[in-house]
C-alpha cells in the first residue's frame, strides 16, 4: 500500500504539494470515484488510478535499453561529465535508475539502466556468467592464435588471468581487425586490457548484447527505450528469475 500522492509523484505530476492541489481539483479518480484525500493509501495491484479520466500504470521498477554515446560517463553523478542519467527525460529519473555495469566514457553502446538491484545483481555478478558481447576495432592484423589465447585465457596487467573468453575474427588485414568478442566478467577496461597484453589496441569499442538482450538498431546513440515485455520475460528467464515477473 503507497501513498496516493507519493505514487503520483513519483510518476511525475509534481511535488506532493502540487500533487495536493491536483487531487483537490477533483482531477483524480479512485476506482472510478473523484477522490478529494491525497494521503489515501492505495494498493497498485488492485486499485485503478484516473488522471484527468487518464489511466495511469503504476511501477515500481524501471528498466531502459540505451545506444550510450561517447563522451558520457556511465554514473548515476559526476562533478565534470554528462552521465547517462542525464540524458533521460524526467519522467525515467524520477525512478532513479542507475546503469547495470559500466561501459568507459569512448565505449558506445548497449547499457541497461534499472532500479531493480536484484536484477542489476544477477546482470553483473561474475559468478552468473552473463554473456557480454562486443564489436571492436584493434590497430594490428590478429589471427588464429589470438582466438586461442582468448579461448584459453589472458593475462591482463596486474597479474589476473581473465576467464576464457570468445575472439570471432569478422575482418583482418595489416591496416587492423574487426571483431567480436565476448567476455563474461566486467573487469576495469577489460577488453581494451585483453588486447593490450597481446600487443594491440583497441580504438572502437561498442557492447551489442548483454545476456539476451541485444542493442536495438533503430535506437542512434543517446537514444533509448524502455525494454519490451518480451525482452523482460527472456532476460528473466534466462536470468532465473522468472519468480520476479
Ligand atoms: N571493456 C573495456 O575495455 N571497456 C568497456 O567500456 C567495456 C569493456
Amino acid at each position: 500500500m503507497e501513498r496516493l500522492d507519493k505514487i503520483l509523484s513519483n510518476l511525475g505530476y509534481g511535488t506532493r504539494k502540487q500533487v495536493k492541489d491536483i487531487v483537490k481539483k477533483g482531477r483524480v479518480k479512485l476506482d472510478g470515484v473523484i477522490i478529494k484525500n491525497s494521503s489515501e493509501k492505495i494498493d497498485t495491484d488492485k486499485n485503478k488510478i484516473e488522471v484527468d479520466d487518464q489511466v495511469i500504470s503504476y511501477k515500481n521498477n524501471i528498466y531502459i535499453l540505451m545506444n550510450k554515446p561517447a563522451g558520457v560517463v556511465s554514473a548515476t553523478y559526476d562533478n565534470y561529465d554528462e552521465t547517462v542519467i542525464d540524458i533521460l527525460d524526467e519522467e525515467y529519473r524520477t525512478f532513479k535508475p542507475f546503469p547495470v555495469g559500466r561501459l568507459d566514457k569512448d565505449t558506445v553502446g548497449l547499457i541497461i539502466l534499472t532500479n531493480d538491484g536484484e536484477l542489476n545483481h544477477r546482470l553483473i555478478a561474475p559468478k552468473w556468467h552473463v554473456d557480454k558481447t562486443y564489436y571492436a576495432e584493434i590497430d594490428k592484423a590478429l589471427d588464429k592464435s589470438d582466438v586461442e589465447a582468448f579461448k584459453s585465457g589472458i593475462v591482463i596487467d596486474d597479474g589476473y588471468k581473465c576467464m576464457p573468453a570468445e575472439l570471432d575474427i569478422i575482418q583482418a588485414d595489416k591496416d587492423g581487425s574487426m571483431v567480436n568478442v565476448t567476455i563474461q566478467e566486467g573487469k576495469f577496461h577489460q577488453v581494451k586490457r585483453m588486447f593490450k597484453a597481446l600487443g594491440k589496441n583497441v580504438v572502437y569499442l561498442k557492447r551489442i548484447k548483454m545476456g539476451p538482450i541485444e542493442l536495438d538498431d533503430s535506437l542512434s546513440e543517446g537514444n533509448y527505450r524502455e525494454l519490451t515485455d518480451n525482452e523482460m520475460e527472456t532476460l528473466k528467464k534466462e536470468l532465473n528469475m522468472i519468480d520476479l515477473l
